[in-house]
Order: C-alpha cells, then structure tokens, then sequence
C-alpha cells in the first residue's frame, strides 16, 4: 500500500508498551499517522512514545478501568484532537491445563481480553458517535475459531470478543462508525516467550510464527481498507476456521497438531541452548 495514499487519522493503541501493540505504534507513526500510545505499564509506553517522535505521545492506561478509559480519550483529544481509530490490542494470557490454573488467573484473562476490551468499545461507541465517524479495530486471535490446549480460558475471552464484536458491528450497522476484526497467530512477542516456558501449550508452535511488525501492517492497513475480518495466515487460516466448526474433526486435528507443535518446541528450545 502507498502510504500517500492514506489519509493522516488519530489512532489510539492500547497495550502499545511492547509486542505487537508497539509495532503498531511505530508503523502508523511511519505512515503518516498521530498515536496515542496506552498500556498499563506507563514508564514502559512513555519511552515507547518518546522513540517515536513528535506524532507519538503517551498515557497511561489500564483497560480494565472505565475511568481510565474516559481520561485515555481526553488525553488523545488534548494532545491531537479527536480519536478517528482505536486500536484494541492489549491481553494477556496465563498458560497451563484449565485445571491447574489458578481460580484468579482464569478470572484475570476474562477481566483484560473481554471485559476490559468490551470497556474501550462502550467508551469509543459514546464518543466516537458524538463525533460522527470512527473505526474500532478489535485485535482477537485465531484461538477464537480453534479451541487449543494450554489456553482454554484465553480462548474462551477471544471467543467471546469475537461474538461482541460483531454482534456490535450489526447493531451499528446503520450507524458511522467502522468495524474490523483481527486475528494474529502465533506471534513472538513476551506472549510467546511466556508459552515456550510451557509444555501444555507447546500447539502455539504447531505452525511458524510471525513477526509483529507482520501483524502491524495487517492493523494499519486497515485504517484505510477497513476490512471486516483479517484471519491469518490467509489460507491455512480458513483450513483453521472450518476445523472449528466441526467438534469431531476438532478432536482429531487438535492432538496432532499439538504432537508437531511439542516437536517445534522442543527443536527451539536445543537450538536457543545451542546459541547460549
Ligand atoms: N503473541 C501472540 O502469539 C498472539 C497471538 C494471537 C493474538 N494475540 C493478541 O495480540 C495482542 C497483543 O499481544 P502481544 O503478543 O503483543 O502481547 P505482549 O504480552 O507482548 O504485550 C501486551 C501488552 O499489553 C499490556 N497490557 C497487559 N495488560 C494490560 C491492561 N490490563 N491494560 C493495558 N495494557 C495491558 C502489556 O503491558 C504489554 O505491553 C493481545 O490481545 C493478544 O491476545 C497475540
């Protein structure tokens, strides 16, 4: 894409101190863009924001908080005037079986993925309606097509973002505002490093990983083109969402996948070794 061609937006990020949030901040920066970068760990985001310049500035922002989010979009309008796209990337996640995760930690994903990201849409509906245009790109996971191991209640949040965010999407359809889904796989971000520390989610490695400046250009893209849904990688990315559909055959693929994804992991692990 030429990035001449796109036109200058205020762009809000949450969870832009690091990962894929951080290749966002830098690429939209690059085009052309003005970014609000949020996280909730602000000495992080604040340095964050300073490396990228004068399009770039920085507030902290825990999603979870609705008043956070109200002073995030004050921030965004004090600095540089209304937000035109907010990008709602943040989430983490806790690995191991279900069973064994702590009662706190089940909750704690469900707080960020869904309720805190569920927050941000309700607070940018409001103000970005107020203002007549807007455009909410909503960073999920193709865990929400595929259940996998090691992450059932994450997939469980990102399934139940993918269901808010369209439902939301249908109910303004007659409204201004634009709506985009996207779902990275395997990225290496800390997510991934915090997956390879765990054997019960070795599936993350069944397949290659992408950058997140690959994501980053998926989400920028999108303020301009605003696609519906972005799933990757593009074709195996569709296998995955039919794979979901049908529980039997889920049941098949899933272990398999999961058995070359312990071999993956594995060949990482003694190649890391290899170069300490
Ligand atoms: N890395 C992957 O393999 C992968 C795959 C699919 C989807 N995703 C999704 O992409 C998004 C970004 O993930 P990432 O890999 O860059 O993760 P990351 O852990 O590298 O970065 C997440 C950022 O979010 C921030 N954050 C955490 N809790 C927050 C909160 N309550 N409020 C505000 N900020 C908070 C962290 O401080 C961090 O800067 C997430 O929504 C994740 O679920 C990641």
């Amino acid at each position: 894409m030429n990035p001449k061609n796109e036109q200058e937006q205020v762009v809000l990020v949450t969870g832009a101190a690091g990962g894929i949030g951080a290749a966002i901040a830098e690429l939209a920066v690059a085009r052309g863009h003005r970014v609000m970068l949020t996280d909730v760990d602000e000495v992080a985001v604040v340095s964050r924001a300073r490396s990228l310049g004068p399009r770039a500035a920085a507030c902290m922002l825990d999603i979870r908080s609705s008043a956070g989010w109200t002073r995030a979009f004050e921030a965004a309008e004090a600095v540089f005037g209304g937000v035109d796209v907010l990008v709602n990337n943040a989430g983490i996640t806790h690995t191991r079986v279900a069973r064994d995760l702590p009662e706190q930690q089940h909750r704690d994903i469900v707080e960020v993925n869904l309720l805190g990201t569920i927050t941000g849409v309700c607070t940018a509906l409001e103000r970005m309606t107020a203002r007549g245009r807007g455009h909410i790109i909503n960073v999920c996971s193709m865990t929400s097509f595929l259940p996998l191991p090691g992450y059932a209640t994450y997939c469980a949040s990102k399934f139940g973002l993918r269901a808010f965010h369209h439902s939301v999407a249908i109910e303004e359809r007659d409204g201004p505002l634009d709506f985009t889904l996207i779902h990275p796989p395997s990225t290496r971000t800390g997510m991934l490093a915090q997956e390879m520390a765990d054997p019960s989610c070795a599936i993350a490695f069944a397949e290659k990983s992408y950058a997140p400046q690959r994501i980053a250009r998926a989400v920028v893209d999108a303020i301009a083109t605003k696609p519906v849904e972005v799933v990757f990688p593009p074709l195996a990315g569709r296998v995955q969402r039919i794979a979901g559909v049908f529980p039997r055959l889920m049941r098949r693929v899933i272990p398999v996948a999961e058995a070359r994804g312990l071999r993956q992991r594995e060949r990482l692990l003694s190649h890391s070794d290899a170069h300490r």
